[in-house]
């Protein structure tokens, strides 16, 4: 086998030619292991779902009006009753230290920087305590709030901790992950053996009695495929909608929803009292053969009929995508592998260039449209 490449170090300025946030890919991919460049980029099986979440914004064509009045014009909006900036989160990631030994304090330097929500995993490297500590000391004003993604976890008393840990460090909000009761078979991380490094783990999990799966041996996490798993362990902890009828009433935090792909479920999320929706297919991670996130958006915004905010994640790599989305319905967009590249190349300077570059797209795009405001931004800027 060829011996992979050493990792190259960390880009410490921005290269001239990095105009796009693709153009992040080559220099990330450079500066991480091969295991964990698979691990990051990698989608379920085929990786159609993965692909698709691309092709399909790639599809949408613009419709363009000319000589309007835009002075005044901002991209602001208040969503849960917060302040943005922008529409363009950084979405839930695991393990940010695969991508830079800083992990997730990067990430938030980079995010406030640019005033940008960040949504902090469950599995993230670094407490949530400490990345909500150093929100506090880095803060400037007008960086909105963190907020804290949540799975479900086996151990409902851990969870608990879990809710009332991001309650009590300031987060502004909870996200709760649905789409992943297990994890999607993800071929390209098989085939590199992709494990964890000893020094990189679910730190807010410390402590976690972990679940006794009769079928997975010893130190092996059980996967989508091994054995038997519909009988198995694994699901008979998974969530249901029970537990988020129990979490709602559990915690005043905004809750929203991660994973919806269905107007069905929407419908019934808002029932069970979430306070919004994130469409979204896990970036093509788990069910392949999904349809694309922004293509399953406006049956889902047209059953929530503005009872509550939808957002899109899946396949943002321009600020013009967040202007489809938006298009479609959506109130705000959220990243996932764009900033990873960010940060696995240059660290903070990275994830803050990368969102740069989105929010300078989405105002040219608004600018070549005539939407002044992100409320101008509608069905009728499409074809
Ligand atoms: C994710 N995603 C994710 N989602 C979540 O709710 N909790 C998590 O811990 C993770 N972890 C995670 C790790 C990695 C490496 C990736 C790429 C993604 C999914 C993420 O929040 C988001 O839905 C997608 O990344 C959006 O697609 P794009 O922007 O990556 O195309
Ligand atoms: C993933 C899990 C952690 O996508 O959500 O890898």
């Amino acid at each position: 086998m060829m011996q992979a490449a050493a990792p190259l170090p960390k880009l410490s300025r921005i290269p001239p030619d990095i105009a796009a946030v693709t153009d992040y890919e080559s220099y990330a991919r450079a500066r991480m292991d091969a295991g964990a460049w698979a691990y990051i980029n990698g989608g379920a099986a085929d990786e159609w779902t993965l692909q698709e979440n691309r092709a399909a914004f790639q599809r949408i064509r613009l419709r363009s009006r000319v000589l309007r009045d835009l002075s005044g014009g901002h991209t602001r909006l208040r969503l849960l009753g917060q302040d943005f900036a922008h529409p363009i989160l950084l979405a839930p990631v695991a393990y940010h230290r695969l991508a830079h030994p800083d992990g997730e304090l990067a990430t938030l330097l980079g995010a406030t920087a640019m005033q940008a929500g960040m949504v902090v995993s469950t599995q993230a490297s670094i407490t949530l305590e400490e990345i909500a500590a150093h929100a506090v000391a880095d803060d400037r004003a007008g960086r909105p709030p963190l907020w804290f993604q949540l799975y479900i976890q086996p151990d409902r008393d851990f969870t608990l901790a879990l809710v009332r840990r991001a309650e009590v460090a300031g987060y502004g909000a909870l996200v709760l992950t649905v789409d992943a009761p297990v994890n999607g078979l993800r071929n390209a991380e098989q085939r590199t053996g992709f494990a964890l490094p000893a020094d990189i783990q679910a730190a807010n999990l410390r402590g976690m009695r972990p679940l006794q799966l009769a079928q997975a041996p010893p130190g092996k996490q059980a996967q989508a495929g091994e054995g038997v798993l519909l009988g198995g362990a694994l699901m008979a902890a998974a969530a249901t909608w029970r537990d988020l009828a129990w979490l709602r009433d559990q915690t005043r935090l905004p809750l929203l929803v991660k994973g919806i792909t269905s107007a069905e479920d929407a419908v019934l999320a808002m029932q069970h009292g979430v306070d919004g929706i994130i469409v979204s297919n896990h970036g093509g991670r788990m069910l392949d053969g999904l349809p694309a996130s922004i293509d399953l958006l406006p049956d889902i915004a047209a059953a929530v009929s503005n009872r509550v905010p939808v957002l899109l994640d899946g396949g943002i790599r321009r600020g013009s995508d967040a202007f489809k989305a938006l298009a479609l319905g959506a109130k705000a967009v959220l990243v996932g592998r764009g900033y990873m590249h960010g940060l696995a190349a240059a660290g903070a300077v990275g994830v803050s260039h990368v969102l740069h570059m989105l929010r300078a797209e989405l105002e040219l795009t608004m600018a070549l449209t005539g939407c002044r405001d992100l409320t101008a931004i509608g069905s009728d800027c499409l074809m």
